[in-house]
């Protein structure tokens, strides 16, 4: 299972991705918002990253104006690794080195063709482990105890 989340500013970009992941009969649920009217996105941002924890899901997918917002607010949730992905190659190391478990895209700064090739990218990854279990545990043990 999937969740996705956006604000009024991510909404245009989340439809099309919504509609593109049900066309691949990926499980997902759609978290909001649903129209146009102005809202915050933390709101948002916290019910997609609980979700992801309290279902075990694979991951999330939060989406604002820059994807800055909700990826700062989702990095406030601890066990979440929240990553703002800007190209394919971020969007594979994401997975491969960070084991994030949220992805943040920006409607105003991404088409939808560059989310959808980042989004399949980070999806044909695989996390790595090894020395990278090692740095992401030191990332969480220091989200912890804040
Ligand atoms: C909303 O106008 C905008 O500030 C928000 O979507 C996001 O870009 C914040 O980081």
């Amino acid at each position: 299972m999937i969740f996705l989340g956006s604000d009024h500013g991510g909404l245009e970009l989340k439809n099309k991705v919504v509609e593109y992941l049900k066309q691949k009969g990926v499980q997902l649920t759609d978290c909001g918002t649903y129209n146009g009217e102005s809202v915050d996105y933390p709101d948002f941002a916290s019910v997609v990253c609980q979700k992801v924890l309290e279902e075990n899901a694979e991951f999330g997918i939060l989406f604002c104006g820059t994807g800055i917002g909700v990826s700062m607010a989702a990095n406030k949730v601890n066990g979440i690794r929240a990553a703002l992905l800007c190209n394919t190659f971020s969007a594979q190391m994401a997975r491969e080195h960070n084991d994030a478990n949220i992805i943040c895209f920006g409607s105003r700064t991404t088409t939808f063709e560059q989310c959808r090739e980042m989004l399949d990218a980070f999806m044909s990854a695989k996390f790595e482990g090894g020395r990278h279990a090692v740095r992401v545990g030191k990332i969480m043990a220091a989200q912890e105890q804040n």
